[in-house]
């Protein structure tokens, strides 16, 4: 295969979250947030009943962690985010020993040569505020752009790169549609409750930052910006109507609703239309237009693992007398990371660069998130300990090479940024599927020990050449 090049300003990092990697989850005035509470009342639901309680150690060893995405992973950037439950109080007030930790993190990025990327919340609500009725009450909303206003100010002049949300799909559907995490709720329309309300919560975030920066509170070279998981959407070869119109919905509520948020400042007039047709009804206020006009954003963080595959659905209404819009639609040549059960598609990348620049076209992004996670991966390490994780190389190069011709035919992809590069904490999966460049030794007080795809990808981070 021919070497690949990637722009020369084009960055490498790494991605990763507070809850997932801090550890001390009861230390220095931190409050419980869903995770710490589900893994307190449910601690059967997490792989080897491991809850969120240590992370990955991070509190501990981040200094060596930062030396080690620097110096063995050749990466120039990295995101994590605060911990809304550790930042700030009960009332809502900065809790001195979370605002300390924070200074002294971004402070040792900076001193290790790293550009840090806050992001403000990565599913991770304090429970509290979750009792009140998390995102489907107005108050908790106003509860965040506190939060968010307490950030700006006291970080303001630390950090370049903010960011409201991670892959606020998510808890909408994992909490809220799917019932698959706490607190297991199986429907659509509040589903949609939440995400229309974790919009409007952007959009007052991205709001009170433009507000910080007119008052020289946050630098005048910073940025904000959302991160989502855009699940290109596909159906069958030769789709009838009604596939296509899976899709149009799927694609609407997933990828578009955002796209246009953070463009245009407003929702798919479409989407909204037939929702409210099909029974789904937000809970607009008088007055939100103009709040949902104000969370236009100055780039975008893609997160990429997978495509979306649906078809029409096989009835109009579910159980719980909420529409239904698409089913799942399973492609026979679909190549799987069975580990996780997610579609490995390298391509979809490009195919969202490609709606991108069509239907975006000032829009500047990045890939936030890629990576693979592999269940068992101790049992493919060599005799002197490193794991040879030659898949992972694989699957990194496959995207990069998706990237750098998304980019070639028009695509404005300014950086790549992997997941999990030290492993981590995946939430009620807790260690089961490893997605590091760098190991974690759980038996070995999480040691960390560099596998085989590191010295690949700080070769592919320092010169730019994919090979
Ligand atoms: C993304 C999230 O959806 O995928 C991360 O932003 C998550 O928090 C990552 O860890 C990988 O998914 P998982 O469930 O395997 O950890």
């Amino acid at each position: 295969m021919e070497p690949i090049t990637l722009p020369e300003n084009f960055f490498f990092g790494a991605a990763m979250s507070g809850p997932q990697t801090e550890g001390r989850w009861a230390e220095g005035g931190k409050l419980e947030n869903l995770w710490d509470t589900w893994s307190i009342e449910n601690i059967d639901d997490f792989y080897n009943k491991v809850g969120s309680y240590v992370g990955n150690d991070f509190m501990t060893m981040y200094e060596e962690d930062l030396r080690l995405l620097k110096e063995e992973l050749g990466f120039t950037t990295f995101r994590t985010s605060i911990q809304w439950s550790r930042l700030l109080d009960r009332d809502g007030e900065l809790n001195p020993a979370g605002v300390e930790w924070y200074h002294r993190l971004f402070a040792a990025a900076g001193e290790a040569g790293l550009e840090i990327f806050v992001n403000l919340y990565h599913f991770d609500m304090p429970t509290y505020l979750f009792r009140r009725g998390g995102w489907e009450n107005r108050e908790v909303v106003d509860a965040y752009e506190n939060y968010a206003r307490k950030a700006f100010a006291e970080f303001g002049q630390e950090v370049r790169y903010w960011f409201t949300f991670n892959e606020p799909t998510v808890e909408p559907e994992q909490r809220y549609q799917e019932g698959v995490w706490w607190p297991f709720i199986k429907n659509f329309n509040r589903a949609r409750t939440v995400q229309y309300n974790i919009s409007i919560a952007h959009a007052k975030g991205v709001q009170a930052f433009r507000e910080a920066k007119s008052a020289g509170l946050v630098r005048d070279d910073a940025r904000i910006g959302l991160i989502n998981a855009f699940m290109p959407p596909y159906t069958k070869d030769d789709p009838s109507d009604a596939d296509l119109e899976a899709v149009r919905m799927v694609d609407g509520i997933n990828n578009r609703w955002w796209l246009d948020l953070v463009t245009k400042g407003e929702l798919p007039a479409d989407v909204v239309e037939t929702l409210a047709e099909r029974g789904c009804v937000l809970p607009v206020r008088p007055g939100d237009d103009a709040i949902l006009a104000r969370g236009t954003v100055d780039w975008l963080g893609c997160n990429y693992y997978q495509p979306t595959r649906v078809q029409a659905p096989s009835r109009d209404v579910d159980d719980t007398g909420c529409p239904v819009f698409a089913d799942k639609y399973v492609w026979p040549d679909a190549v799987m990371n069975e580990s996780r059960g997610w579609e490995v598609y390298p391509k979809g990348i490009y195919d969202f660069g490609m709606t991108a620049a069509r239907d975006y076209p000032d829009l500047e992004w990045f890939v936030s998130e890629n990576g693979m996670g592999i269940e068992g991966e101790y049992k493919n390490r060599d005799a002197s300990g490193k794991v040879q994780d030659d898949y992972r190389i694989d699957f990194v190069r496959q995207h990069l090479t998706w990237i750098a011709k998304a980019i070639e035919d028009g695509a404005n992809c300014v950086g790549y940024h992997y997941w999990g590069a030290i492993d981590n904490w995946s939430w009620n999966n807790a260690f089961k599927n490893r997605y590091g460049f760098i190991e974690v030794d759980l038996m070995e007080n999480y040691r960390r020990v560099p596998k085989l795809s590191a010295a690949w990808m700080r070769q592919v981070a320092t010169s730019h050449i994919v090979s």
